[in-house]
């Protein structure tokens, strides 16, 4: 999708499809604010009427479509209401833009303009950052298998920001800019997370990765099963040894460009959980909801995004992604209940449930970002446990860690970004509950505390690293669409994290 910022005022923009907020005190204004009287006048009063009918009040998520016929230029107007306007926030922005587009794509109206609200914040660089995403990710269908029937969808090619003359326009386009990275980037994970377990196994998760590293300029290092093995990483070699589709170890290393103190700076480490297919292993899942386990690699897409929008918006500081890629399945050679195995840092983990895969794939994962990269923070994301998502439904992703300030700082962009992370505890009683009587730790503990008992098992493998863990388990997936959130892979942690190192202060670590 093109997005462009434009001070021209609703008569004067082409579109296919014009969309106006209306705000809950627009509804009881006895004169239309200027830019909208001219639209009025040009349509033979048709937003007057409309809203003299009350069939808008200008409640969130109302809307009416409107068919000015007289106007060459303008074939439609969407009137969205957007709620209280001193009310309107960054999330309230990229849900408006996204169900303009939306209503755009099932009229298959590709030309889009965009009237950006009164208030004071949609005229900042975040408030236009916040309408391009919500564009951008709204614009997104999984459809790869539809192609045959015509059954793909019309998607908006240009989108036109109408903002207030007088904004700072090279602001707002530069934010325009940048959202449109991040939107894309977040769509590049949701694609991945949805493709099927069977065109997505390790190997072609790796050969993605590396067609995303060559377009934006990453440095990509794909360990096989041989080097897997040389460097003593018994943890996913386990997890993977029961598939036909071997496992993978994937880095993504985003630097700076130049020589300069930047490119010096220890990296910041993403690492992702990339299950392909979490059957559940020897300890297999129950068949009803299974097929929603070809998303167990949402924490390994969310890394290959993050990593491609680092390189485009040319980060000041390095980044690395690190993926640990599997396929837990169940055969005559898959790991067992009961199996002892040696991870690369040399801890011995004893197999209780091989369903809990997760924290032992990513054992190896971690300890190979902490050695090989020497990062300043460690920050992983992973569909880790049910218990999580019981705990926290899909409203917030659980946030663990060992670093109150790398805590905070992370919950706090997640905010930003319209992605909620919640904190959840790390107890001691959380790290005693997973001490093996035969092995240094078991991959399970009981029933209470799954999710932090997972964390705890993380733990073990990070060092003293400043270190976050996100479980996703709930927010990776959805069932229930949104205005910019079609059913299916959310892309969770992208926005999050990118705007986290976006504003990464390297001093204040604490
Ligand atoms: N991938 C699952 C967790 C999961 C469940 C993610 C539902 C998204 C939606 C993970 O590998 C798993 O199976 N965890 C087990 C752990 C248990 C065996 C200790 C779980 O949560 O049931
Ligand atoms: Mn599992
Ligand atoms: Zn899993």
């Amino acid at each position: 999708m093109k997005v462009t910022v434009t001070s021209r005022t609703p008569v004067e923009a082409a579109a296919d499809l014009i969309a106006i907020p209306i705000a809950s005190a627009d509804g009881k204004r006895a004169r239309l604010a200027p830019p909208l009287a001219a639209l009025d006048r040009a349509s033979g009063g048709a937003i007057h009427t409309a809203l003299a009918s009350g069939d808008i009040q200008g409640k969130a998520g109302e809307t009416l479509l409107l068919y000015p016929g007289r106007s060459k230029k303008i074939k439609r107007i969407l009137l969205l209401g957007i709620g209280a306007e001193d009310a309107l926030d960054a999330e309230a922005l990229r849900r408006f833009a996204g169900q303009a587009v939306g209503q755009a794509m099932s009229r298959k109206a590709r030309r889009v303009a965009l009237l950006a609200p009164r208030a004071q914040i949609a005229a900042s660089p975040q408030g236009i950052q916040a309408l391009a995403e919500g564009a951008v990710l709204a614009d997104y269908r999984f459809e790869d298998y539809r192609e045959s029937n015509g059954e793909r969808a019309t998607h908006v090619s240009a989108l036109s920001l109408l903002v207030e003359r007088g904004a700072d326009l090279r602001a707002a386009r530069e934010a325009a800019a940048a959202a449109v990275v991040l939107g894309d980037s977040q769509n590049v994970a949701r694609q991945l997370s949805n493709l099927p377990a069977n065109a997505l196994p390790p190997a072609e998760l790796a050969r993605f990765a590396q067609r995303v590293a060559r377009e934006v300029g990453l440095r990509a290092r794909v360990l096989g099963v041989p080097e897997l093995k040389r460097r003593k990483m018994g943890a996913i070699l386990a997890v993977g040894q029961g598939s036909a589709h071997p496992p993978r170890l994937i880095a993504l290393e985003y630097r700076p460009r130049g020589r300069g103190k930047a490119s010096a700076q220890r990296p910041v480490c993403v690492v992702g959980k990339g299950i392909t297919f979490d059957s559940g292993g020897i300890s297999i899942k129950p068949s009803a909801g299974m097929e929603e386990m070809k998303h167990d690699m949402s924490g390994a897409a969310a890394v290959v995004g993050i990593l491609r929008a680092c390189a485009l918006l040319e980060l000041p500081m390095p980044v690395v992604g690190v993926i640990g890629a599997a396929e837990n399945m169940p055969s005559g050679t898959a790991y067992r209940p009961g199996d002892v195995v040696t991870a690369m840092s040399g801890k011995t983990i004893e197999v209780l449930n091989t369903d809990a895969e997760g924290r032992v794939l990513l054992a190896d994962a971690l300890h190979y970002a902490r050695t090989e990269f020497e990062p300043s923070a460690i920050v992983d994301l992973a569909t880790l446990t049910g218990a999580c998502m019981i705990a926290l439904g899909p409203w917030a992703t659980g946030l663990f860690g060992n670093h109150e300030p790398l805590i905070a700082r992370v919950r706090s962009a997640g905010d930003a970004a319209g992605e909620r992370a919640w904190p959840m505890p790390l107890l001691d009683g959380h790290k005693e509950e997973i001490r093996s009587e035969v092995a240094n730790i078991k991959n399970t503990g009981g029933r209470a505390a799954g999710a932090s008992t997972a964390a705890a098992f993380l733990a073990h493998f990070v060092g003293d690293t400043p270190w976050v863990h996100l479980d996703i388990a709930g927010t990776g997936w959805t069932s229930k669409p949104g205005p910019y959130q079609p059913r299916g892979a959310t892309g969770v942690g992208v926005r999050m994290l990118l705007e986290m190192l976006r504003h990464w202060d390297p001093q204040g670590l604490g």
